[in-house]
């Protein structure tokens, strides 16, 4: 088994983490970069659990649109619940846009392209969609970032290597300028939104990941339950000590 599954519960870690402090400043930076004006069309590729897309509502307006796709019937539905009428979702993925060329203004994508099997597909169809000279904004992680202080670095190291199967390219980023390219943008801009929790604390991107990290690798890469517990807990332990520190990558491109 691979992947991740976005149930319920999973949807539910989700929807926790994203409210931290941290995860609202890196939709700022994606709204910064978006330059929503009102009046415009903007689709969300992967809107998980819609933080983004109500907010961005709010800035294109009543005469503007906002559009959600995700294939995960649990997120649809707790999005849904968050924005009632101001943004329309509909059940699809990122390889098969539900919508006509030229439709919107501007497209993005937080933390998506990384799950997609067929990157190349998923920015063809994008440009399809986007009207000629409309924006793209994506974020994804590069997993080879990632600084996490640990009581036991063996563990941690065969934790985070079980972790990576959650997606289906985990060194995304570097290889999305020539994608952005080869896909036939212009003007590609990259830049980095760093996650840096020092100290341990419930309300952070960190306590939240170490939550989805210790519910999916148990039974991967050998790590049993125990294991994945204790490891939680180690982390946690480290209180004051505790260092994280991650890097995600903005693109922004012109169709
Ligand atoms: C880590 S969450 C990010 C959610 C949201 N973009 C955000 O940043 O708040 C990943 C999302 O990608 C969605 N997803 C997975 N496979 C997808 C695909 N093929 N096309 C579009 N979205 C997909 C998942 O259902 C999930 O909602």
């Amino acid at each position: 088994m691979s992947g991740l599954d976005f149930d319920e519960e999973t949807s539910r870690r989700v929807e926790a983490t994203y409210l931290t402090p941290d995860v609202v400043w890196q939709r700022k930076v994606v709204r910064e970069a978006l330059a929503l004006r009102p009046g415009e069309r903007v689709l969300d590729i992967g809107s998980g659990p819609g933080f983004l897309a109500v907010e961005m509502s709010d800035e294109v307006g009543p005469d503007g649109a906002v559009c959600g796709i995700d294939p995960a019937p649990s997120m649809l539905a707790i999005a849904a619940d968050r924005s009632g009428h101001a943004v329309e979702y509909r059940q699809a993925g990122a390889e098969r846009i539900p919508y006509r060329d030229g439709t919107f203004d501007a497209v993005v994508s937080t933390q998506v392209f990384e799950y997609l099997p067929d990157v190349p597909g998923a920015l063809a169809e994008v440009r399809r969609v986007l009207r000629s000279g409309g924006r793209l904004v994506l974020v994804d992680t590069d997993w080879d970032s990632i600084v996490w202080r640990s009581p036991d670095d063996a563990l941690t190291d065969r934790v985070l290597t079980a972790f990576e199967q959650h997606l289906a390219d985990a060194r995304l980023p570097r290889k999305l300028p020539a994608a952005l390219v080869a896909a036939g943008f212009r003007d590609v801009r990259t830049s980095v939104v760093p996650m840096l929790n020092v100290g341990y604390s419930p309300a952070t991107y960190s306590a939240g990941l170490l939550e989805l990290v210790t519910a999916f690798v148990v039974g991967r890469n050998g790590i049993t339950a125990a294991e994945a517990a204790a490891w939680a807990e180690g982390q946690r332990s480290l209180g004051a000590d505790h260092f994280f520190s991650l890097n995600r990558y903005l693109f922004v491109a012109t169709g």
